[in-house]
């Protein structure tokens, strides 16, 4: 999809369509067809008219997630046609609805499919009454961030047989060598040498190296520095605590965090961030197998703390662990620590599969991540630490537990694990992203089309832009 924006009255622009977001339909000259074809202007309402080359989305409020689920509605339809070119005007919507919606609903994955429908690349004109600079402006960084949002995805759906801890690093310096970021690449070697032993044992039973990536944009204007870490299980079988069959379709969508992080990566040179902003990610896969971690087995991390593993499942808290002290080790006088996982199935139960859960010791912290969130287009919601959860994942003999020794508050204790790692300068700089619920969803919802969604992507974007604005 190729979104473009120019300064012309609609009417003289030339498109195979003119699509047209509505509210209402009581003062449309096509309101008496519309009636009868049986469309409301209400959400994801969409009609096509072929004699008229006209396609009518219903929005009901105008706001980003109503508009860019109608625009990705109509370019769908477009999609389905032989017809090769829209135009929309951009009247009082925001333009960052229209080309995100735009470009997130035309996104489809058909890396696997054997025939390939010879598509032509279809068109979208945003036609505006005045192209100012600023407009301008926010139309490239929503294409930019729309097209970050859409190569994660494609990494998350790639399988894993096709993509492992190695070809996540390539896909890594690809993005360094695209962008003019810093890149480096750690094997097991660099892993043992540096007493990153949880991270290590998770992968020990599979054939793929786990591999450590470490991304760097330092512009010479930085105003602030950022750490985002990334979960990256390119697939999680469980380990030995195997999973059921069923609960393990879909875990090559445990890379998600990581992915994020990549993609957020491959955006921050483009949209000019004067922002010193490092991705970290653990690219590792938990499988079974002889030389496989056990529960009963206790690691030491990399901060010398010991932890009693007591579900192989639990296993990307112990990646996570080891990279967030890599991060602190080697990055100094740090602004903001994030990190990404799809942490705990516990946290798709608690706030459904759209909502991230947000959680860290800094409120005021959270509530502006929520917040940037849900304006990017994301849902977002924090969840509370508690003392009474903390003293769950105590351990009889090593310092802390894999698992908590409850079965509720599961996505909490998993953050209060995490929090065993974050030193405390770093502390009120902290927020833990889980990411289990929308990371991937087995079906379409609004733009968003069936698998991944590239969660994580817009609301960090939208905070950083934010932060030096
Ligand atoms: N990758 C899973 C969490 C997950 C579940 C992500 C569903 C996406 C959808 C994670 O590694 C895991 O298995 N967590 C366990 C933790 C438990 C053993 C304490 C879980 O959530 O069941
Ligand atoms: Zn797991
Ligand atoms: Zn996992």
């Amino acid at each position: 999809m190729k979104v473009n924006i120019i300064e012309k009255d609609i009417k003289k622009v030339d498109a195979d369509f003119e699509i047209i977001l509505v509210n209402s339909i009581e003062k449309l000259d096509d309101k008496e067809i519309l009636e009868n074809l049986g469309f409301e202007a209400k959400d994801e309402a969409v009609v096509v008219l072929p004699e008229s080359k006209k396609i009518y989305v219903g929005y009901e409020e105008n706001c980003y997630d109503a508009v860019a689920i109608a625009i990705a509605a109509a370019v769908k339809k477009l999609k389905a046609t032989k017809f090769k070119s829209a135009k929309v005007s951009l009247a009082k919507f925001d333009v960052k609805a229209l080309v995100e919606g735009s470009i997130l609903g035309a996104y489809k994955f058909t890396k696997y499919k054997s025939e390939k429908k010879k598509e032509k690349k279809k068109e979208l004109i945003i036609c505006t009454d005045k192209l100012t600079k600023e407009l301008q402006q926010r139309f490239d960084e929503s294409t930019f961030i729309a097209k970050a949002v859409n190569k994660t995805r494609s990494m998350v759906n790639t399988t894993p047989a096709d993509f492992y801890p190695a070809v996540m690093a390539d896909m890594a310096k690809e993005i360094a060598k695209e962008s003019e970021l810093e890149v480096k690449i750690k094997g097991e070697e660099y892993l043992l040498e540096n007493g990153m032993n949880a991270m290590l044992s998770v992968g020990r039973a599979s054939i793929h190296e786990s591999k450590l990536i470490h991304l760097s944009y330092k512009p010479k204007n930085a105003k602030k520095k950022v750490v985002l870490v990334g979960k990256g299980l390119t697939y999680d079988s469980g380990g030995l605590s195997l999973k059921p069959a069923d609960y393990m379709v879909t875990m090559k969508s445990d890379k998600s965090g990581g992915s994020a992080v990549l993609g957020i990566m491959s955006a921050v040179a483009k949209l000019n961030l004067p922002i010193e902003i490092h991705g970290i990610v653990g690219a590792v896969e938990n499988m079974i197998g002889g030389d496989a971690y056990k529960p009963d087995d206790v690691l030491v991390a990399k901060n010398g703390k010991t932890i009693e593993v007591r579900n192989t499942d639990a296993e990307g808290r112990l990646v996570l662990a080891d990279c967030l002290c890599y991060a602190q080790d080697n990055i100094k006088d740090i602004d903001y620590i994030f990190d990404y996982a799809t942490l705990t199935g516990a946290c798709v139960v608690g706030l459904g599969e759209y909502t991230s859960g947000i959680m860290g010791h800094n409120q005021n912290l959270k509530t502006d991540v929520v917040s940037k969130a849900l304006e990017a287009g994301e849902y977002a919601s924090t969840l509370p630490f508690n003392r009474f959860l903390k003293k769950a994942i105590k351990s009889e003999i090593a310092d802390i537990c894999n698992i908590a020794n409850t079965r509720y508050g599961g996505s909490i204790t998993a953050g209060l694990f995490l929090e065993n790692f974050i030193y405390e300068d770093n502390k009120d700089k902290w927020v833990h992203f889980d990411i289990a619920g929308p990371a991937f969803v087995e079906k379409e919802w609004g733009y968003n089309p069936y698998g991944a969604s590239g969660a994580g992507v817009r609301m960090t974007l939208n905070f950083l832009q934010a932060l030096v604005k």
